[in-house]
């Protein structure tokens, strides 16, 4: 497993000594345990904080946390000198700064970063491998004036290598821990993000979702999660799955962070041209802020699939507290739709084709974002199958088998079988989740933790994953509203009228890390 690297302190020291000076000393230290971005903004404002102070904290908490949690891969040499970098800009210039200026945040192991970090999808196998440029989230997340503090742990490979390996497992990381339940599944692939979120470890993440990426963990670590319209962020210079759904996100702690994160990222981005472009269209004026709204549930039209999700034992913890949830919505004015059903639901959840279509795109995809490194060890899907299997017996590291690879190292592009698979994803959406919604005029669609992953991750379609409670044993779950493309702006109306009424988050208990 990789040690966490905290040099360079010696470097930047000079230059952080001289700007904590002009800081004065603080009678009330500023609270980091589930701080916001408004609330470290304000306490940026009124000096009782700067960005290195903020940095500091959230490196010795990885320090000190991380050895359990494995959250996080690398941390980012860099970081102290790009907060000092923003805290003396703030100075020179408090209009016109984005929200996220002086703000730390952790990407997953699989978004490309032009900086001392390593991309390596929680693998061996691209270690040292370099990046030509940042990815283009990473880009804008710069020009916000964000701090790249970074790499979040994730499944390796998002969970594409083997279907042997646990949710969260990495080889460079070891295994993610769920910081509520100790025993329990972090889920993945974005575990490290959202592990890092809930326990505090940045204040905002970056994941990634195919198939439930996001949605799942955010779930799973009572965090919330968006995962945006398949091009409205930019995939540029992130280790692939597919191009046909794979897509960019967040995952913090409340939907309003979340919201701050989504319009830093989303946008036309000249090395993802054409499925940003596509997308650009569905960005409102103005970006997403306008759409947290206290009473963003009034007149929304939510539709209950109840039949194929919601089928939790009578009486269990988890079928109350949802249909208190639902009581709630409607006393808040939305209009609860319910027992709906999606057209061909099972078809959707186990033979949709993705799995030969994501088999197929993989390999084409993987070997073109190798081929674009300025120098990496592995040039093809074949190199790291070939690595992968000296690698694993040099190290005798506890691996797990690499079948998905090898499934997808024997396709060879898109042939009639595929372009099936791909028409029937497309023709199950129109007549499933589209009609649905189309028909019955819904806002959204309902369903708990990451069960409805694959309809949205076919069609391209959007999804936010709320906190909504805690199990018997402690374990939270999640609520995920759903819609079609271009939904955000009502999904984060209904996502963030939810979370102000229930306020179900709670930051997981530490005693039990230390
Ligand atoms: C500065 O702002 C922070 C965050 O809102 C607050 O906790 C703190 O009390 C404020 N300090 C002063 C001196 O106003
Ligand atoms: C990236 O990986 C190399 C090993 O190839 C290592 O020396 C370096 O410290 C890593 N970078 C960080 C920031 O940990
Ligand atoms: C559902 O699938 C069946 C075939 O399995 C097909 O005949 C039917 O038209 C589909 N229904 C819808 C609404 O797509
Ligand atoms: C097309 O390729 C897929 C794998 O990508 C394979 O499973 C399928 O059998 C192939 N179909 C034809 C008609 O060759």
């Amino acid at each position: 497993m990789a040690s966490l690297r905290l040099h360079h302190f010696s470097f930047v020291f000079t230059l952080v000594t001289l700007l904590s000076l002009s800081f004065p000393l603080y009678t009330h230290p500023f609270d980091f345990t589930e701080a916001t971005v408004d609330s470290i903004q304000e306490a940026f404002k009124n000096r009782s904080l700067s960005s290195v102070q903020l940095v500091q904290h959230y490196l010795s908490l990885i320090r000190k946390l991380n050895p359990r949690l494995h959250a996080v891969i690398e941390v980012n040499p860099d970081a102290l000198t790009q907060a000092a970098r923003a805290d003396l800009n703030r100075e020179k210039n408090w209009l016109n700064q984005h929200r996220l200026h002086g703000i730390p945040i952790l990407v997953k192991d699989n978004i490309g970063t032009a900086d001392k970090l390593n991309t390596t999808a929680g693998s061996f196998a691209l270690l040292g491998s370099v990046v030509c440029r940042d990815s283009g989230v990473v880009k804008k997340l710069r020009e916000a004036g964000a701090v790249i503090l970074g790499k979040a742990s994730m499944t390796e490979w998002a969970a594409f290598r083997s279907d042997q390996a646990p949710n969260g497992w990495c080889a460079r990381a070891g295994q993610g821990i769920n910081p509520y339940v100790r025993s329990g599944s972090p889920c993945g692939s974005s575990s490290g993000s959202a592990i890092s979120a809930a326990a505090n470890l940045a204040t905002v993440t970056l994941g990634t979702e195919t198939d439930g990426s996001i949605i799942c963990p955010s779930a799973f670590n009572s965090v919330v999660g968006i995962k945006p319209t398949v091009g409205l962020t930019s995939r540029s210079v992130v280790i692939p799955i597919s191009p046909r759904q794979d897509t960019v996100g967040p995952i913090c702690r409340t939907v309003k962070d979340a919201v701050y994160v989504l319009d830093a990222i989303v946008g036309y981005d000249v090395y993802d041209a054409k499925a940003t472009k596509e997308a650009a269209k569905y960005i409102p004026q103005g970006g997403y802020l306008k759409f947290l709204k206290l009473d963003g549930l009034k007149r929304k039209r939510v539709g209950i699939l109840r039949k194929d999700f919601f089928n939790f034992p009578k009486n269990s913890l988890h079928g109350k507290v949802f249909e208190q949830h639902f009581n709630l919505m409607r006393k808040k004015g939305a209009t609860i739709i319910d027992n709906l059903q999606i057209a061909n639901i099972s078809a959707i959840l186990d033979q949709s084709g993705e799995e030969v279509a994501l088999t197929t795109e993989f390999k084409m995809a993987i070997n073109e974002y190798l081929s674009q490194l300025t120098s990496s060890p592995v040039r093809s899907l074949a190199d790291i199958i070939s690595f992968d299997d000296n690698h694993d017996k040099e190290e005798k590291i506890k691996e797990y088998d690499q079948q998905q690879f090898l499934d997808s190292e024997r396709t060879n592009g898109i042939n009639s079988t595929v372009r099936n698979a791909i028409s029937n994803m497309a023709q199950l959406s129109s007549r499933g989740i589209e009609t649905l919604i189309r028909e019955k005029r819904l806002d959204a669609i309902v369903t708990p933790d990451a069960t409805v992953t694959s309809v949205l991750a076919i069609g391209g379609y959007p999804g936010i994953s709320v906190p909504a409670g805690y199990d018997e044993t402690g374990a939270p779950f999640g609520i995920c509203f759903g819609g079609l493309k271009g939904f955000e702006p009502r999904l984060i109306e209904i996502a963030y009228a939810f979370e102000q009424a229930t306020k179900v988050r709670k930051p997981p208990p530490f005693k039990s890390l230390l």
